[in-house]
């Protein structure tokens, strides 16, 4: 029987992780992988996209958690960092063996990854089994923080859910009484609708269209069609990445932009505004980070990814960067000795993070509780109108933490 099957609790693991510390001597599985626990380098496992639709957001979750490394003198808790990369492809079927690799042929001490919530489902069982530190940079699976929580998974970016429920309080303030949902057919995509929907109805407003299409697919025209006809007062959307360009170019070669106001989670226009000329142009989203947050931190921030990387961050960025601070939380307690796990676990689960994005602490599900910011675009740049929703949690359904 799995631990989640028996219905995991915190405690237990801890106690586990402790009689197992010593017993590491004679052979048995360390629950934080099998590396080396004190001396050496740390090594990273970093599990992105680095091909396919999203292979931008995996480039800049990247870059963000190498620029926190940076920051610490190319150090985590005085230890040197070896990177381990894995082109997760956004494949999910390919995501256990993936996983496997890393822990058990590579024998990392911590993965960092990934982008897609069906690889990070795949990835779950693995490392919630070998007990590895998953410190989660985007997939916003709820799973992940609900029933397949345990005290060896992190996550830095947001649960599917928290970015589009504040929208319905949103669109229920512009008047829109009805919407339609539009996105790819896979755990995100109808995890944001629920989100939505929940949020929207709540406020009294009806979702009266799901609309979906398969992942990867940018195929939008039929879909776009139907929304002509339906005529509802407002579209939401989930894209990201190359299918985010693509489906705000369609929606306004379609004649529907100016027509039908378009909203969505922060994704549809994060990172793709360079790419889609005025397309996106006054389209409003909620998202955990903005372009225009002007507070010192995000400034610096913002001033050192340019530096380096020659590109504006996004919220992918500012993700992995975040990751990058929470595993130093994690490893500066226990001064980089990671087969401390108990010392660790406890110093990430009380860390204050200073975020791009603003202060963030975790949950009991180590999901980040945080603001939800309410952007438009204006020109390239996705501006803050204003906080839609104070220190936003997940709700965490079936996380027995
Ligand atoms: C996801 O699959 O969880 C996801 C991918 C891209 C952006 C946001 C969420």
């Amino acid at each position: 029987m799995s631990n989640n099957e028996k219905g995991f609790d915190r405690r237990e693991f801890l106690k586990g992780t402790a009689a197992v510390a010593g017993a590491t001597a004679v052979g048995t599985l360390a629950p934080f992988g099998l590396a080396q626990a004190q001396s050496g380098k740390i090594k990273i496992g970093l599990m992105l996209p680095y091909t396919g639709t999203f292979a931008a957001l995996g480039v800049a979750i990247t870059n963000g958690f190498k620029l926190a490394v940076e920051e610490r003198g190319g150090k985590l808790g005085g230890r040197e960092i070896e990177y381990i990369v894995v082109d997760d492809e956004s494949n999910p079927a390919k995501a256990p063996e993936n996983a496997n690799k890393l822990v058990q042929r590579d024998k990392v001490d911590v993965v960092i990854g990934t982008v897609h919530s069906g690889v990070a489902m795949g990835m779950a069982k693995v490392l919630k089994e070998s007990g590895t530190l998953w410190i989660n940079p985007n997939a916003g699976a709820g799973a992940v923080t609900g029933p397949l929580c345990a005290p060896n998974i992190f996550r830095t970016s947001f649960s599917n859910w928290q970015t589009t429920y504040a929208l319905g309080k949103v669109l229920k303030a512009k008047g829109h009484k009805n919407a339609v949902f539009i996105t790819w057919k896979y755990a995100a995509g109808e995890e944001m609708m629920q989100g939505f929907k929940e949020g929207f109805e709540k406020e009294g407003g009806k979702l009266i269209k799901e609309l979906y299409t398969p992942f990867p697919q940018v195929e939008f025209q039929a879909l776009l069609t139907e929304i002509a006809s339906i005529k509802p007062d407002a579209v939401v959307a989930f894209f990201a990445g190359g299918g985010a360009a693509k489906f705000l170019k369609d929606y306004q070669a379609a004649g529907l932009k100016g027509k039908i106001p378009l909203y969505g989670s922060g994704f549809l226009t994060d990172g793709v505004l360079e790419a889609v000329g005025d397309a996106g142009e006054g389209v409003e989203t909620t998202l955990h980070y903005a372009d225009s947050l002007n507070t010192k931190k995000d400034n610096a921030f913002r001033l050192a990814y340019a530096k380096t990387y020659k590109l504006q961050p996004d919220v992918y960025a500012v993700q992995g960067y975040d990751a990058g601070q929470l595993l130093a939380a994690g490893l500066d307690a226990v001064k980089g000795n990671i087969g401390d796990k108990a010392a660790m676990i406890k110093a990430m689960e009380g860390a204050k993070i200073d975020s791009p994005r603003g202060t963030w602490t975790l949950s009991k599900a180590h999901n980040p509780v945080q603001d939800m910011y309410l952007r438009k675009v204006v020109g390239k740049q996705n501006l803050v109108q204003g906080v839609a929703w104070k220190a936003l949690a997940d709700p965490a359904r079936g996380c027995k933490a």
